[in-house]
């Protein structure tokens, strides 16, 4: 037990020395303790052991990415060279249930691992809402401290979660969001996007910032409340291996572009509608694991791990996701690593 604790610890330290090489964010980063957030999510939301802290319930599949030629014009990553790069994928249902249901109105992830030439790396966690639920690490631990429930009634106390979003209305534009959409028929449907601000850099040296998603190219496909009811709770993991064998499951990555005076610095705020979008490439997933097991169960996906041509934004919760992420990661792995 010791050398997997230890293991887990170094694992976790060699991840924040790699997110500190990685890029280092222009902003200061936000002085929340990271275990403190990560305690506060167990607070909240439950202590399943051995899963992540969030997006617990998820599957590894495997992919390929060709990016093209107008992403070159815009940045000199080795992701867009053009060459297939492949890519350790990881889908899941939002929240730190395991047994998160499907068949609701919720968030659907997809991260990403680029595994580049000459051993670079580009992470990424996305998200079906083109916002977070807060713009700040402090206010996400304010969102979750008001949602906390009370120990003898297992409820959250209405009157602390109505003065918290009234002080803090950013925090229900991405519920609003899931709200307005229908439940996504299968983790392939439903757009993904990476809500915080980058630069791309190209050879010249120009910097252009924009925010990403990840589109499905067979399109959007949403279920009605009825055929919601009839899939039932489980059936996104199945539904997947069976597309992919039919080589039915791919994303474009698009990329929309800032214009001088939109706001980048923030997971809240959106680009204003109408940016001029550009397709970086297209994403493929060629293999889904048959269980809970594959590469991205002992591994975590951190955003500002990115590759030479690409560059953080000072979004205060970017800089803030590496470090409560390798204490989830530190954490998992020391009780046994699980997702299903
Ligand atoms: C300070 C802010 C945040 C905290 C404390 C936080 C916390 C966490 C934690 C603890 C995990 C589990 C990590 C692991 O065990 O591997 C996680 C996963 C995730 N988070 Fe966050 N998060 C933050 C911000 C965000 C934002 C802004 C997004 C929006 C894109 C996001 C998207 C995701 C996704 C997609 C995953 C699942 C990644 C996977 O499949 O491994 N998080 N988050």
């Amino acid at each position: 037990m010791k050398t997997l604790v230890l293991s887990a610890l170094a694992t976790a330290i060699s991840l924040l020395t790699v997110a500190a090489n990685a890029q280092t964010p222009p902003a200061t980063p936000a002085s929340v303790d990271p275990s403190a957030l990560v305690d506060q999510f167990e607070a909240t939301s439950g202590k399943f052991e051995g899963y992540r802290r969030s997006g617990a319930k998820g599957i590894c599949a495997a992919g390929e990415f060709i990016g093209t030629k107008e992403a070159r014009a815009l940045s000199r990553a080795s992701a867009f060279s053009g060459k297939p790069v492949p890519v350790v994928v990881r889908f899941s249902v939002g929240g730190a249930n395991p047994k998160a249901v499907d068949n609701t109105k919720t968030q659907r992830n997809l991260a990403l691992q680029f595994n580049l030439p000459k051993g670079e790396q580009w992470q990424m966690g996305n998200i079906s809402a083109p916002v977070f639920g807060a713009s700040s690490p402090q206010q996400l631990l304010g969102l979750l401290v008001s949602r906390q429930p009370d120990p003898t009634t297992k409820q959250a106390d209405p009157e602390k979660i109505k003065a918290f979003n009234e002080a803090n209305p950013e925090v229900l534009l991405q519920g609003k969001h899931f709200a307005s959409q229908p439940v996504p028929a299968s983790f392939a449907s439903v757009n993904y996007w990476g809500v915080h601000g980058f630069g791309f850099v190209n050879a010249k040296g120009a910097k252009q910032f924009g925010k990403w998603i990840f589109e499905p190219v067979a399109g959007l496909q949403g279920l009605t409340d009825e055929e919601a009811k009839a899939k039932g709770t489980s059936f996104l993991f199945e539904d997947l291996r069976q597309r992919v064998k039919e080589g039915a499951v791919a994303f474009n990555f698009n990329l929309e572009l800032a214009q001088p005076g939109d706001k980048i610095d923030s997971a809240t705020v959106p680009l204003p509608e109408g940016r001029k979008k550009v397709t970086l490439g297209t994403l493929k997933v060629t293999s889904v694991s048959e269980d809970g097991g594959g590469p991205c169960l002992t591994t975590t996906y951190i955003p500002t791990i990115l590759p030479k041509g690409v560059e953080a934004s000072a979004d205060p919760m970017l800089a803030a996701r590496a470090a409560p992420y390798a204490v989830s990661l530190g954490r998992r792995l020391t009780e046994g690593a699980k997702q299903q």
